[in-house]
């Protein structure tokens, strides 16, 4: 079934090599929409741009690196280029490399500040203007359930980023709503992906693979979250869906 509110809209989304993104672009495109799809691993992008089309959907991809403003830039350039416009920016990638503070794993301190949070501040530089030409948008912040609690030891640095999107995606309604740009956070528990695999210290990866494999839900479950947000008429905002595994305790 096509919903209206998102047949032929104009989706961009970052981090949609696999994970939370693939899904959302799978599922974005079987309901008509028009996604256009980025991350470094280039090859991965592809292949899904390539199962998207194989279906009959409308799909483009192309490699960005979110730490690069230049490469963000050019990114939306090239969803306007391709499709003519951008209704919505998804701002998913990310990572979540999970370690005691005190083994001060700085380069990964460094890596989530530049890629969860500077890098949704770089989507959402390169897609303001289009965004206002149009006079109208949707910014959508994958935030986290770690952005409301705290997980520590291990996940301060994480949590943290991820507190920054909540406020970051608060303050860009309150200055957006009057230009007609929907703003919404999407923070979900655990949700099956590779994001654990960012994590280098063993102890802290043992312990993030016991907790998803124990409660981990699918990422068909938050881009059903995406599509909710996104079908809704223009008149209605859907600031935030937190979702959690039902069996998880925190
Ligand atoms: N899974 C969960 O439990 C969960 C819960 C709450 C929030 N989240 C959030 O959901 C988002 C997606 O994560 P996921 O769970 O789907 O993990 P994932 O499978 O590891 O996906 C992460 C995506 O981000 C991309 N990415 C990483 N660094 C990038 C960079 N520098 N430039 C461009 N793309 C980059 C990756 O692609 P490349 O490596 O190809 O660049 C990949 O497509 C993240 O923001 C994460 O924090 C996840």
């Amino acid at each position: 079934m096509e919903t209206p509110n998102v047949t032929d809209k104009v989706i961009v989304i970052t981090g949609a090599s696999s994970g939370l993104g693939e899904s959302t672009a799978k599922l974005l495109a079987s309901r008509g929409a028009k996604v256009v799809l980025g991350a470094r691993r280039k090859d991965r992008i592809d292949s899904v741009v390539k199962e998207i089309s194989a279906t009959g959907g409308k799909a483009a991809g192309f490699a960005v690196d979110v730490r690069n403003r230049a490469q963000v830039e050019t990114f939306i350039k090239e969803a306007v280029d391709n499709f003519g416009r951008v209704d919505v920016l998804v701002n998913n990638a990310g990572i979540m490399p999970i370690a005691p503070i005190g083994l001060l794993k700085v380069d990964e301190w460094d890596r989530q500040i530049d890629i969860n949070i500077k890098g949704v501040l770089y989507g959402v530089a390169a897609v303001l203007p289009q965004m206002q030409k149009q006079k109208s948008g949707h910014i959508i912040n994958m935030a986290s359930v770690f952005g409301i609690k705290v997980f520590a030891p291990g996940g301060t640095v994480y949590c943290a980023t991820k507190a920054a999107v909540r406020t970051l995606t608060e303050g860009l309604r309150m200055e957006l709503h009057s230009e007609n740009i929907r703003c919404t956070m999407i923070s979900p528990g655990a949700v099956l992906s590779e994001l654990q695999t960012s994590t280098s210290d063993p102890s802290s990866a043992k312990f993030v693979k016991e907790l998803y494999d124990k409660v981990g839900i699918s990422a068909d479950s938050v881009a059903r979250a995406i599509l909710y947000a996104i079908e809704q008429p223009a008149d209605v905002e859907i600031d935030e869906v937190v979702l959690r595994p039902t069996a998880q305790d925190f």
